[in-house]
């Protein structure tokens, strides 16, 4: 047996033990700055607080930015797993509210490309982090490229994050025309991120999923919308958590609210496949806390 095949036996019988295996959600999006960071921080959250164990991949890895939007200061990084064989608990941090978080790197050109050897070790380490994740969360470079395209379609599920701006949509457009070449069948949920109305984010929505079924004829979701909020910006000043640092604040309801849906979904996956009229229940952006 092959080093990889055994990881794969170890892995299925732990899965097999424990009943539950780890999902892996990919935060991507065509455009750069749409807000995909704040959505993989605050989502993270929201889904502790909820009794999830989450942790967040920052795989961002020539720019990364989830330790500056918190404040923090890794001593290692993702460069130290991969270079120098340190194991993934080792460079792991702890961020706020008990999430964890795998840090990357800035500015380090050369491990954006790595060789396939890299590639498979990186994918074996993060298999590791299953005893204490519930949720895997992946927060991706902007656009498409190889590295991305490879932990878009290591995850059970993409959100793919869209604000209002057109070239924003016509590059969300863009990611799904690519993932579906490699799987058509890889469940792609739409965040529109900074609306002023839900009006606006419906209207965002209905583009983007009209130019995929006219043009694409795959399936997307809508996942949610997320209000332009001010506290956004004062939270990156802070270098913290908006849901942390103004749990009251409109977008923090908003990211509670997703996070619920989050977690429905993920459920109604496994139990009820494509029954829309669940589906649509799950979608009420306003809908307030239970
Ligand atoms: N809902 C929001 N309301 C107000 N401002 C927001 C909101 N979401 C994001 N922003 C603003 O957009 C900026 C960029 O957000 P963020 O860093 O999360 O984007 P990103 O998609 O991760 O960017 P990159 O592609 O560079 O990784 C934030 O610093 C914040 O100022
Ligand atoms: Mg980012």
């Amino acid at each position: 047996m092959d080093q990889a095949e055994t990881l794969r036996k170890i892995k299925k019988e732990r899965i097999k033990k424990r009943g539950v295996s780890m999902k892996k959600i990919a935060i991507t999006s065509g455009k750069g700055g749409v807000g995909k960071t704040n959505v993989v921080i605050n989502l993270a959250i929201a889904l502790q607080r909820r009794k999830k164990k989450i942790t967040i991949f920052d795989a961002d890895l020539g720019l990364a930015n989830i330790d500056i939007l918190l404040g923090l200061t890794p001593k290692y990084n993702i460069v130290n797993l991969i270079s120098d064989n340190l194991p993934i608990e080792k460079i792991m941090v702890d961020g706020p509210e008990g999430i964890k978080i795998i840090p990357a790197s800035s500015g380090i050109q050369e491990i954006t490309n790595l060789d396939p050897y890299q590639e498979e070790r990186l994918v074996q380490e993060l298999s590791n982090i299953e005893k204490f994740t519930d949720i895997l969360l992946i927060d991706t470079a902007a656009g498409i490229s190889d590295l991305v395209l490879s932990f878009l379609m290591s995850s059970e599920e993409i959100i793919l994050v869209t604000n209002s701006e057109p070239t924003s949509i016509v590059d969300a457009y863009a990611v799904v025309k690519v993932v579906s070449k490699y799987d058509m069948e890889k469940p792609i949920s739409v965040v529109v991120n900074s609306v002023k109305t839900q009006e606006e984010g419906e209207k965002v929505y209905n583009q983007l999923k009209n130019a995929v079924d006219r043009f694409i004829g795959r399936e997307i979701n809508l996942l949610g919308f997320l209000p332009y909020d001010k506290a956004v910006v004062e939270a990156v000043k802070m270098q913290r958590a908006v849901t942390e640092a103004f749990p009251e604040s409109e977008i923090s309801r908003a990211f509670s609210n997703l996070s619920r849906i989050v977690l429905n979904k993920l459920t109604w996956r496994k139990s009820e496949e494509n029954n829309a009229e669940t589906w649509k229940k799950m979608l009420n952006f306003n809908e307030s806390e239970k």
